[in-house]
């Protein structure tokens, strides 16, 4: 390779970089973690809807993945100035990372899943601030308006920033076909609820 064409793929590489550090990194976080869950297979599709949008970056936070002790810390998180325990520790650092969410949850019992809310619970400062949109999904007609009513009530005690736009799926054992699709066509108003985000960010 000649100085020119490794000078042109350096500069492509870091125009790459820098323009990508741009990018809104929205976390798009599953509410629920039993076997044969609804919330991971909504979240993938969400996630390829959301990553055609060239001014955002997504990652789907599995709370499969952190294993999170149930939180009872003497210490209140708002109060807390570092995290000791490394689970949650890495916990926090992801949430740290985030510039806004999206949450995929179900409807259990009228309200969301208590792995949800033992994760919320566990930390603080890290939600300060973020905008955070809702997706939700129950077996019952509503697509679970009671559980996201509810998560946007403790979305505010964290200081979050609840977006206006809402998806509700319903009867969520027929929201898929027999190809794993969405029966419902829900891109138009996922893309709205994108765009709040993003223009919330830009706002800031
Ligand atoms: C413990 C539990 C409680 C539920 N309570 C409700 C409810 O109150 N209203 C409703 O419409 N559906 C309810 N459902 C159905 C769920 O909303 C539906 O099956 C959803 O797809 C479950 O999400 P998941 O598969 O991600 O766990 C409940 C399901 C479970 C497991």
């Amino acid at each position: 390779m000649n100085i020119k064409i490794k000078l042109i793929f350096f500069i492509s590489l870091i125009t790459i970089l820098i323009c990508d550090a741009k990018k809104l990194d929205i976390k798009i976080i599953l509410g629920s973690t039993r076997q044969g869950r609804t919330s991971e297979k909504l979240g993938r599709i969400l996630k390829v809807m959301a990553d055609k949008n060239d001014s955002i970056t997504t990652e789907i936070i599995d709370l499969r993945d952190y294993n999170l002790p149930f939180f009872n810390d003497e210490m209140p998180p708002a109060y807390r100035e570092t995290v000791e325990d490394p689970i949650t520790k890495k916990w926090s650092d992801k949430i740290n990372e985030a510039d806004a969410f999206i949450i995929v949850s179900p409807e259990y019992n009228s309200g969301y899943s208590g792995v949800l809310k033992n994760a919320m619970d566990s930390l603080y400062k890290e939600w300060n601030n973020k905008p955070v949109a809702f997706v939700g999904y129950s077996g019952g007609e509503s697509g679970a308006t009671s559980a996201v009513a509810q998560l946007r009530q403790v979305a505010k005690a964290f200081q979050m920033i609840p977006v206006s736009c809402e998806i509700n799926i319903g009867t969520s054992w027929k929201a898929f076909d027999t190809k794993g699709n969405l029966v419902k066509d829900i891109e138009n108003d996922f893309n709205n609820m994108i765009n709040e985000i993003v223009n919330l960010q830009l706002k800031k």
